[in-house]
């Protein structure tokens, strides 16, 4: 199809003013990629089309949203009630909101395992490193875009989630207070916090999709990693973007809209666990919930916070916990990249994926002693990985690298 398109008289008249037809070989068509990408490689396509998808069906929300925390009936909030009128009175907005809803925890999903596949096989190694930069910065404001935006159904989580999280600012010194009153526009979330986060929460993924092209630039500069982790010298080792590449990013897309399908349609709330029973309530500032947790893709980091007795170093602990991802090209000199063939840092990694799930769990549950020690095990393994890689490349026997693929 692509052929017929780039072959039409409209695309040769384009392409004489623009050169689109080189840039479309160069960086997509016949762009060199490794031959023997697994299936770990389809999850930065399927964060392409999530982005996509987030953005549009937030458009179409957006339209009949209303920031605005002013108070109906004396009880229900505008827009809260705007929310169930989507729900209820905007035809097919019950399918646009859970696309939206289910597509934000798609998104963490996909995301999360495009990092765990950079993490295994070295993909943030040297020449990389700047394209693993770009991408934590790109997982910083999506995880500010999901913080807005969870304010905006205006239910009890959302509310009392927005003030224990900006309350965490206030801890900071010197500009704490400052930066408090800064991100909620005044003493307390209210109003002015609402349509400050509506705001920047449209911006977020308009930003994120201007960075993710950086990202894709800087990788089109340095190509691909792959499972082995080794420079590709000859020519045999690489193959076209298309077809080998576009068929295997659309088989991934068929898998992954048949599972974010099902929750669409038959499972809308499971990823919002129970957290989302109390947002169908209103926002009250005189009601606290009896357990409020950030959804899942945030309490990994929400019990890295929590497991510390002091306010201060639990904020600082937790924003170190994600600054410390863009220093990881630069801990790690190991100069074998693949964990298949470093086996210390195969066993070290696995035991990180476990941890950050071990952390997700306890960040999801009612605080206990028991789990809050488990917890404070696990935050110290995920700070201590990072350390253990400036010591382990220099006694890790690793595995003999294949020359070639
Ligand atoms: C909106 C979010 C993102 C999008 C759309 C995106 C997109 C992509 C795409 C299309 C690729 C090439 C295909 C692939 O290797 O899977 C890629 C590669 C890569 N991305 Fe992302 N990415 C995102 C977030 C991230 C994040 C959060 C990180 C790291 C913290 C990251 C790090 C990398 C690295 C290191 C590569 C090169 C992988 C390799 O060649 O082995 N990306 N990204």
């Amino acid at each position: 199809m692509l052929n017929t398109i780039m072959k039409s008289k409209l695309f040769g008249w384009v392409d004489r003013r623009t050169g689109a037809e080189a840039i479309i070989k160069s960086q997509l068509t016949e762009y060199p990629a490794p031959k023997n990408l697994n299936y770990m490689w389809n999850f930065g396509s399927l964060a392409l089309l999530v982005l996509v998808l987030q953005i549009l069906t937030g458009i179409f929300l957006a339209m009949y949203y209303k920031p605005s925390a002013a108070m109906t009936y004396g009880h229900y909030t505008v827009a809260f009630d705007s929310v169930e009128r989507i729900m209820r009175d905007v035809n097919f907005g019950w399918l646009i909101r859970y696309m939206h809803a289910v597509g934000a925890s798609a998104f963490f999903v996909v995301v999360y395992m495009h990092i765990g596949r950079g993490l295994y096989y070295g993909s943030y190694k040297e020449p990389r490193e700047l394209l693993w930069i770009i991408g934590v910065v790109i997982l910083l404001i999506m995880q500010g875009a999901a913080f807005f935006g969870y304010l905006l159904p205006w239910g009890q989580m959302s509310f009392w989630g927005a003030t224990v999280i900006t309350n965490l600012f206030g801890a900071l010194p010197v500009i704490g207070e400052y930066l408090q009153q800064l991100l909620r526009g005044g003493f307390a979330v209210g109003d002015p916090t609402l349509n400050r986060f509506f705001s920047l929460h449209y911006l977020f993924p308009l930003l994120l999709a201007a960075i993710v092209g950086g990202h894709i630039h800087a990788l089109h500069v340095v190509h691909s990693n792959n499972p082995e982790g080794i420079d590709l010298t000859k020519d045999e080792e690489k193959i076209m973007f298309h077809p080998y590449y576009t068929i295997k990013d659309a088989f991934g897309v068929a898998v992954f809209l048949l599972g974010y399908c099902y929750f669409v349609f038959f499972n809308p709330q499971a990823w919002g666990f129970f957290i989302e029973v109390d947002n169908y309530v209103p926002a009250n500032s005189l009601a606290t919930p009896a357990h409020i947790a950030p959804v899942w893709y945030l309490t990994p980091w929400y019990t890295i916070l929590r497991s510390f007795p002091d306010k201060l170093m639990g904020v600082l602990a937790m924003g170190g916990s994600l600054a410390i991802l863009f220093a990881l090209p630069f801990l790690d000199r190991s100069k074998v990249r693949s964990a298949r063939y470093r086996p210390v840092f195969k066993q070290m990694v696995i035991l990180f994926f476990i941890d950050v799930v071990v952390l997700g769990y306890i960040g999801h549950s009612p605080v206990s002693p028991t789990l809050k020690l488990i917890g404070q095990i696990a935050t110290a393994y995920y700070f201590a990985f990072f350390f253990l890689l400036l010591i382990v490349p220099k006694f890790e026997k690793t595995k003999p690298v294949p020359e070639g693929i």
